[in-house]
């Protein structure tokens, strides 16, 4: 693969960076150049006669550049007098992690020889103090979904309420509870059929809250446990109920998409006038947060700017 300038810039900074390693007591130099949006900062190692507090080369270019308000960080490369290659040490890679998803490490040795090497595969389990639960809310036919699709191929995690909801009606008690109710019309073959269902409920206010109050209790328990239980660092939620349920306080952030087109898009998935009709009567009240950080997208012309305004959301977050 052809070097950019940047890379090589990268890596003769790095070079330089050993020159003004402060190690007397070790005599083992190690310089680190990183690269952000429009800079390269360096770092040495520095010592100190209490060993302990000696920090690497590493740490100080990127304590150098978080404090000059640069943290996009796009590669590393590190440089020492070694004929094998050394590595970031431990600390290094954790405070890494702390700005990086993963991150492009060159190792340089005393030739001037390089090896690449990525975050991701030489630090698997980071330390996280806190998980982020966001959650993503809106009325039907908003483009949760499709957020959620969009965040799914950028490798974040999106628990979906709905698909929980529509898990728990394939339970055999819960779909005895439901015959009772509902009957048998609401069944294709031995599976609740969603549309059937939808297209009673969402008539008759009476009967959606029958239905809630089977579904609900059992689809909070869930979602809660799999929030507690994931490993993410950063969850998504897609609900939209949230404030149905008032639940906002599981969320550090909720993402509130809006649309005027949320009517035409629900007719385009085939479901009747009146259907929807009701089905945003239920949802009067989703729009309605008590929560301080929300942010709202709205989702009226087209993918490629939702796709924009999602870049922008995921760097603020
Ligand atoms: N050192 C670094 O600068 N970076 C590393 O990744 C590992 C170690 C420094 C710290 C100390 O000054 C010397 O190398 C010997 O441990």
């Amino acid at each position: 693969m052809a070097r950019s300038l940047t890379h090589i810039d990268l890596i003769n900074s790095a070079i330089k960076a050993k020159e003004k390693a402060y190690c007397p007591y070790s005599k083992f130099r190690v310089g680190a150049a990183i690269l952000t949006s429009d800079k390269i900062f360096t770092g040495s190692n520095i010592e100190n006669s209490s060993y302990g507090l000696t920090i690497c080369a590493e740490r100080v270019a990127i304590f150098k550049a978080v404090s000059e308000g640069y943290k996009d960080f796009k590669e590393i490369a590190i440089s020492s007098d070694t004929e094998r290659f050394i590595y970031p040490c431990g600390a290094c890679r954790q405070v890494l992690s702390e700005f990086v998803d993963d991150i492009k490490i060159t190792l340089i040795n005393k030739d001037g020889k390089e090896k690449i090497v990525y975050l991701k595969e030489i630090f698997k389990e980071t330390f996280i103090l806190k998980k982020k639960i966001i959650g993503i809310t809106g009325k039907a036919g908003s483009g949760k979904t499709t957020i959620s699709e969009l965040l799914r191929e950028n490798g974040f995690e999106v628990i979906s309420a709905d698909e929980i909801g529509w898990e728990i009606l394939k339970n055999d008690e819960i779909k005895e509870k439901i015959k009772k109710i509902f009957g048998e019309g609401v069944f294709k073959g031995s599976e609740i059929s969603r549309d059937l269902l939808r297209d009673i409920v969402f008539k008759n206010p009476e009967k959606l809250d029958s239905l809630n109050n089977i579904v609900h209790p059992l689809l909070l328990k869930e979602l809660r446990k799999r929030i507690d239980s994931s490993e993410s660092e950063i969850i998504f939620v897609d609900a939209a109920l949230i404030s149905y349920w008032g639940i906002e306080d599981w969320f550090d952030k909720i993402i509130l998409v809006k649309s005027n087109k949320n009517v035409k898009r629900l007719k385009e998935k085939g479901i009747k006038e009146d259907i929807i009709k009701g089905i945003l009567k239920a949802q009067d009240d989703v729009e309605k947060l008590k929560i301080k950080d929300v942010i709202i997208i709205r989702n009226d012309s087209g993918l490629d700017n939702l796709k924009k305004t999602i870049e922008k959301i995921l760097k603020y977050i």
